[in-house]
């Protein structure tokens, strides 16, 4: 039942069959019928709150609830909120409940989306509880069976959040499955407080791995890092030695590399390759994307286009890329490269920076 219709103004229905139940045990007699006026009152009411609990209970468990005048606040925007909780998820209208599934939020984060971990009960409890090998006790972190991502932008149509999908879907021709987490997305009907909104979630496979951050040194001794850390990573993996598993880094991110280069000149697009985790090494020496929501138009003209918060991420995505290049497969400098020159000039990137610094500035907190 909609809790929506369970208002204040279900108490006079009520009353009247609770009134209509006791006029018909006490047919012969109106004095009793009198006498349990506030008895009729207190079961109707009662029946109200019980009614109303249980349906805002089973909608949307984040309902903050006032019982006794059943006056319930706005639910919030969960688009909006700094973080989700298990409970947030299961309070969707388009997630079952109790499910088959444990939902975490994933101990990395990004601005535009949340991240869920999905998660087969037994894993967690295996971590919860630990297992026994050898007589050693180990808590195995559950490793997620998806990851569930609800992305905030707000659509305000239809064909705005298809377009969203469409860039999707031309990435992954270019750089799936290899180079980029597939990800099943979907657009919901988001109900809350009585209304519905398009809302643009992903089932992603969940990509094991170390970042790659483009704005660090990355040299050598870095990979030589990234792989005793990816050593830690799992049961189950029987990784390379050392110098076979760099050159198969090298030779996966040179792999990367073209493929999206060649989207770049064919469909003029880039993904978001400048964000910190945006892009993983895998245990296995593969290079992958997991940001797939912030896709930039390429034009090879003189103006700085900015993202929805003021980001350069067009320029900063070609620059990322061409630093992984040349500082992972020595390749030559940027900006003798003949199509992509033009986003190396030092005028260009001081204006860049400059932009840059306000996107940083607008972010601190205050
Ligand atoms: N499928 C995945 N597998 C493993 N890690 C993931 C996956 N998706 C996201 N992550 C991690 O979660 C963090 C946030 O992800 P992502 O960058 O995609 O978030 P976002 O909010 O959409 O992006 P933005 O960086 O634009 O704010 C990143 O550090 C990323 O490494
Ligand atoms: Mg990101």
């Amino acid at each position: 039942m909609n809790p929506c219709v369970i208002g204040i103004r279900t108490v006079p229905i009520l009353n009247g069959i609770v009134a209509l139940a006791f006029l018909k045990l006490n047919k012969n007699t109106r004095i009793p019928l009198l006498l349990s006026a506030p008895l009729i009152s207190l079961i109707s009411l009662s029946a109200l709150l019980w009614l109303r609990e249980n349906a805002l209970e089973k909608i949307n468990p984040n309902v903050e609830k006032f019982g006794i005048l059943g006056i319930s606040i706005m639910a919030e925007d969960i688009r909006d909120k700094p973080t989700l909780s298990p409970q947030d998820i299961h309070g969707l209208n388009f997630i079952r409940v109790p499910g088959t599934y444990i939902y975490r939020r994933h101990y990395r984060a990004g601005l535009r989306s949340h991240i869920m971990e999905v998660l087969d009960p037994r894993d967690v409890a295996r971590e919860n509880k630990g297992v026994v090998i050898e007589g050693m006790k180990y808590f195995p972190r559950a490793k997620p069976l998806k990851m569930l991502r609800l992305f905030r932008t707000k659509f305000h149509s239809l064909q705005q959040a298809h377009e969203e999908l469409g860039r999707v879907k031309i990435i992954e021709a270019y750089l799936a499955p290899e180079h980029l987490a597939l990800s099943n997305e979907f657009l919901v009907d988001y109900q809350r407080n009585g209304t519905y909104e398009i809302l643009l979630c992903g089932l992603q496979e969940y990509v094991e791995g170390e970042i790659l951050d483009p704005w660090q040194n990355l040299d050598e001794d870095h990979l030589v890092f990234l792989w005793s850390r990816l050593g830690r990573v799992g049961d189950d993996f029987s990784r390379l030695e050392i110098t076979p598993w760099i050159e198969m880094v090298r030779s996966r991110i040179r792999a990367f590399i073209e493929k999206t280069k060649k989207m770049i000149q064919e469909v003029r697009f880039i993904p978001d390759l400048a964000g910190v985790g945006n892009l993983l090494i895998t245990p296995s020496g593969n290079l992958k994307i997991v940001d797939i929501n912030n896709i930039s138009s390429v034009y090879f003209d003189s103006e700085i286009r900015i993202d929805d918060r003021g980001y350069p991420v067009c320029d900063k995505s070609v620059e990322a890329l061409f630093r992984i290049e040349q500082q992972l497969l020595g390749e030559k400098k940027p900006g003798e490269d003949s199509l992509f020159g033009m986003f190396f000039e030092p005028d260009r990137m001081e204006r860049v920076r400059a932009i840059e610094e306000t996107f940083h500035t607008s972010m601190a907190p205050v």
